[in-house]
């Protein structure tokens, strides 16, 4: 079953094309990946796909259904379905972190102060991070404040979960550790996944599908599970930037940053 689909979409900022004649579909409870080097355009087709901004030309169907032909009322009642882990992964700073994840349940389910709490507690648990709620983010490591944006984007039970750089800026074991949990969401609960990411372990770890942007072409140059890409992809662009942890000598590869 598709849950997504992408046709022909092209995104940009005023008379500036980012990417154009983008398609791509998603099937439920998968991990898609959204790859490309620093700067592609990544993350501006992410916002297209979770509402921030509008497409230039090109359609993005949620389960059928035209999302940007749709109503603003109806565009964020579909929107509620979604759960968002932004690049910056921001928490509120001067909320606790249960007051975090309570926030969009408090805003946008009529739940009363002990069903929002008890809800807080499930989610907590669910990322590992059953005793933190009173804490600060400031009082957080990065991996445990990634978790608690990950609860939050859990809060409202989405189905669909986006992802920019969820694992960027943290090590390589709490890294891994984020991607298991993505992965036992996904396994758990079907969430169907789509993540904007370089990181070369999550995306063969744990991406079943993916599309690979280029920032030359400013489209869609290779489809397809990283991991294929890696072993299959003869694109010089793809192929060097699949394969970068096999040449020696060079750290972060083609874009690599971060
Ligand atoms: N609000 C904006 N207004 C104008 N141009 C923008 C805006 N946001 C991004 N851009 C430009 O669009 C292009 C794509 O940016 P985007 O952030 O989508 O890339 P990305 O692939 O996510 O990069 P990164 O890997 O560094 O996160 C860049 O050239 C960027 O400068
Ligand atoms: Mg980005």
């Amino acid at each position: 079953m598709t849950r997504l689909e992408v046709k022909d979409l092209s995104v940009g900022f005023g008379d500036v094309i980012v990417q154009r004649q983008i398609s791509f579909k998603v099937a439920a409870g998968s991990i898609f990946a959204i790859m490309g080097g620093s700067g592609c355009g990544k993350s501006t087709v992410l916002k297209a796909m979770i509402g921030l901004l509008r497409p230039s030309l090109g359609s993005i169907h949620v389960d059928e259904e035209d999302y940007w032909a749709a109503s603003d009322e109806r565009r964020a009642e579909i929107g509620r379905g979604f759960g968002i882990l932004f690049q910056s992964g921001a928490l509120w700073n001067s909320m606790t972190v249960a007051e975090n994840i309570a926030f969009p349940l408090k805003m946008l389910t009529p739940l009363d102060d002990d069903a929002i709490a008890a809800l807080v507690r499930v989610k907590l648990l669910l990322v590992g991070l059953g005793s933190v709620g009173e804490s600060m983010p400031a009082d957080l490591s990065g991996g445990m404040r990634k978790r608690a944006a990950l609860a939050r984007a859990l809060a409202l039970d989405p189905d669909i979960l986006f992802f920019d750089e969820p694992s960027a800026g943290l090590d390589p074991v709490t890294a891994r550790r984020l991607d298991d949990l993505i992965q036992e969401l996904r396994d758990g609960f079907g969430t169907t996944v789509v993540m904007v990411s370089h990181e070369l372990p999550s995306l063969l770890g744990i991406c079943d599908d993916g599309i690979f942007l280029d920032a030359e072409t400013k489209t869609a140059i290779a489809h397809g599970a990283p991991r294929v890409l890696r072993d299959e992809c003869t694109h010089p662009a793809v192929h060097a930037f699949m394969n970068r942890e096999r040449m020696p000598g060079d750290p972060g590869g083609l874009h690599g940053h971060h």
